[in-house]
């Protein structure tokens, strides 16, 4: 795990979006593993810029997003498939019959998770998986727990990431109570893992993330074991990790 430590959430954006563009730049039909939530935002405004000039090309590339809330339809504002568009893909020269999120309007989670997963490998997985962190310690949707997850499959949402999300949602209440998300050994089959955080908030999980036992109660402590693994954070999130 190579820990990169950066000034703030810009400059932990910008050198996000140069890790990534990088990797288009040297194989354009790269599949990306996305992710969705406030820390990648700036990363992905900057790769539209860079799309808009004509430095970076997505014409080629395929994405598999993390994952979905269960029971939201894709054109609702609080679901992950629109989030993407919105944020991201509506704005660069992508294929969209390549961007793929799980979905999240099918009520049979069984089906529907298999079908992702199937998805998912036989594009082969991800060249490059990009992970922000929740507050607990989770990736994708990956909850604490008593052990690792493997593929794709619905989890129930705990409260605490209930209550860290429900900031993007009108009332609490709305939040979804359960997700459809990509497993801990999925996110593991991509060839480089690219994880950012920023701010105070994520500071324990990132110091469990880098430094703590490799523990399913904290499913980002999983990455130490990953050979490519590149956390980029900048100082508040790594206020308690002194020694990066
Ligand atoms: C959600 C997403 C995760 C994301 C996390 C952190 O729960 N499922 O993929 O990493 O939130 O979000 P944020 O970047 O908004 O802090």
């Amino acid at each position: 795990m190579r820990i990169i430590r950066t000034t703030d959430y810009d400059d932990m954006s910008r050198k996000a979006a140069n890790i990534i563009s990088a990797q288009v730049i040297l194989k354009p039909d790269s599949v990306l593993g996305l992710a969705t939530g406030t820390t990648p935002l700036a990363a992905y405004k900057q790769l539209i810029r860079w799309c808009d000039r004509g430095d970076v090309d997505f014409s080629e590339v395929s994405t598999y997003n993390l994952d979905e809330y269960r029971g939201l339809t894709h054109d609702d504002p609080q679901s992950y498939h629109y989030f993407m568009r919105k944020n991201f893909f509506d704005h660069i020269n992508i294929d969209l019959s390549r961007t793929h999120v799980p979905d999240g309007s099918n009520p049979d989670a069984d089906a529907a998770c298999a079908d992702y997963d199937k998805l998912v490998h036989d594009a082969g997985y991800p060249d490059l998986q990009l992970l922000g962190i929740g507050n607990n310690g989770h990736i994708g949707f990956n909850e604490p727990d008593k052990y690792f997850s493997k593929g794709t499959h619905c989890v129930d949402l705990t409260e605490s990431t209930i209550k860290a999300n429900s900031r993007l949602f009108d009332r609490e209440e709305d939040v979804p109570r359960q997700a459809y998300t990509m497993g801990v050994q999925t996110i593991m089959y991509a060839r480089m893992i690219l994880v950012i955080a920023s701010g105070e908030a994520k500071a324990e999980a990132v110091r469990r993330m880098c430094f703590g036992p490799v523990d399913p109660e904290c499913p980002a402590s999983i990455l130490q074991l990953h050979t490519n693994c590149v956390v980029i954070a900048d100082e508040a999130a790594l206020s308690q990790c002194p020694e990066a």
